[in-house]
């Protein structure tokens, strides 16, 4: 939700910026001899990082393969086949397990077109099926961009309907919605979805997932951390709210009441990210219950931090959680005002109250082991999501039973010396 919010830098700006820089330091870059095989533009791995990626011997790193992403779209010579190729998509499921066990995927966007393929890279595999919801406000060439790397995909789509989504708005929810009926027309037989947003990464494998999503505590069961809602939290949904399309949501007129929810539902509070089984989600679209309270939750503030979490308080509901609380380990953010309790500072930088981290932030990350982490951007400190990227990737790979494919690697171990000669790069 308060990701949507993001710098107003835009999009054009920061890819004119990009490829001009891009292509400066190509030029200037570019080593004569020995001609390495990785894109010299490459960033190298940052220090802090070589404890998560270990080397099999000394005088040997991580070398990145190639890097520039986001030019390597915008090549409109593109081929489908060399894309999967170029860009490391992993092609075949690694085990019979996860093949079992489908997953979907919802990812809203709206900026950042290099964030978005690298985690779409990380949680794609083959048997799973993935709904992308593009901000209907987002400019015109990113749409096009993410429609041709989707339409390279069989089990990859953008969502039927977009909004533009509101900070806080009903639209943020009406985007998981749209998506989630898309979903429930799949023939792809997946078990339960997951929604992320463009600034998440994830931090277990595809395989790590499956097994969490089925572990006893789990197992046909849905995740939607969260607890009745607190008196500061009633003003959210006791006023009624307006959304300001694009921009913000306001209380309407002079503090004017809602009524009271329908079918005497108690409110719940708690965070817009969950993990859902696939009956839950056909309940969401049919029961009339969840359509009277999607009803009712159009002029709340930030409906999808109260909608997913109310609707599996309530017996009726497939998979509910009656006396669920926070439990549900979906997304690692280190909120300012939990420092000193369960984070001891955010080592990137805080934007409107929650870390963008730094590549010291990620042995927290990577211990906390949750599904994914939020958030990072590929402007400020990107060596923390190239370390958790190859570390990610690294730890798939690792546990693949089926034989890796030389292209499923984003970096290789090279011996040092080979690159020292070349001007320093
Ligand atoms: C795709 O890759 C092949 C083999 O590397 C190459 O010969 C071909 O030119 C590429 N196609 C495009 C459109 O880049
Ligand atoms: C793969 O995982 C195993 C078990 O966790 C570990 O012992 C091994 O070092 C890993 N191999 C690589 C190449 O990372
Ligand atoms: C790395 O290169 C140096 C010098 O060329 C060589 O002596 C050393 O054996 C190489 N190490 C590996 C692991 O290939
Ligand atoms: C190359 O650089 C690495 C560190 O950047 C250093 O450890 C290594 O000794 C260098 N090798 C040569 C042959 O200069």
């Amino acid at each position: 939700m308060r990701q949507l919010e993001g710098t107003k830098c835009s999009f054009l700006l920061c890819l004119g910026m990009s490829i001009i820089c891009s292509v400066i330091y190509l030029k200037t870059r570019i080593p004569t001899e020995p001609k390495p095989l990785e894109t010299p533009g490459c960033r190298p791995f940052a220090a802090e990082c070589k404890s998560f990626l270990p080397s099999l011997e000394t005088g040997v790193e991580w070398y990145r393969h190639d890097c520039q992403v986001e030019s390597y779209i915008l090549n409109s010579h593109m081929q489908c086949s060399n894309l999967t190729r170029d860009l490391h998509f992993i092609t075949r499921p690694l085990s019979r397990e996860e093949e079992d066990y489908p997953l979907a995927f919802i990812v809203t966007v709206h900026k950042e077109l290099e964030l978005f393929v690298r985690l779409l890279r990380a949680i794609y595999m083959p048997q799973n099926v993935y709904c992308i919801h593009v901000d209907a406000k987002a400019p015109w060439e990113y749409q096009a961009a993410v429609r041709k790397i989707v339409s390279c995909f069989e089990n990859t789509f953008v969502s039927s309907r977009s909004e533009t989504v509101t900070y806080a708005g009903f639209s943020r929810l009406q985007a998981d919605v749209n998506c989630m009926r898309d979903l429930a027309k799949s023939n792809k037989g997946w078990k339960k979805v997951v929604n992320l947003c463009g600034q998440d990464f994830p931090v277990k494998s595809n395989l790590e997932l499956v097994r969490y999503m089925q572990s006893k505590e789990w197992r046909d069961r849905n995740m939607t951390p969260g607890v009745k809602q607190p008196a500061s939290m009633r003003h959210r949904t006791e006023l009624q709210h307006r959304e300001i399309i694009g921009s913000h949501v306001a209380v309407r007129g002079f503090k004017q009441k809602k009524g009271p929810p329908p079918h005497n539902l108690q409110m719940y509070f708690g965070t817009a990210y969950y993990a859902l089984t696939r009956a839950f989600v056909d309940f969401v679209l049919k029961s009339q219950i969840a359509h009277d309270f999607l009803e009712w939750s159009k002029d709340t503030f930030s409906p999808d931090e109260h909608y997913w979490v109310t609707l599996n308080h309530i017996k009726e509901a497939p998979g509910s959680h009656i006396d669920g609380g926070w439990e549900g380990d979906i997304r690692a953010i280190k909120w300012r005002d939990q420092e000193g309790g369960s984070h001891n500072g955010c080592k990137g930088h805080y934007v409107r109250d929650i870390c963008i981290y730094g590549v010291e932030d990620l042995p927290w990350i990577i211990n906390r082991n949750n599904m994914f982490a939020n958030k990072f951007e590929s402007t400020s400190f990107p060596e923390a999501l190239d370390c958790l990227e190859q570390w990610h990737r690294n730890k798939v790979l690792n546990q693949s039973l089926v034989p890796i494919e030389a292209s499923w690697l984003l970096a290789t171990q090279r011996n040092s010396s080979y690159f020292n000669s070349s001007a320093g790069a």
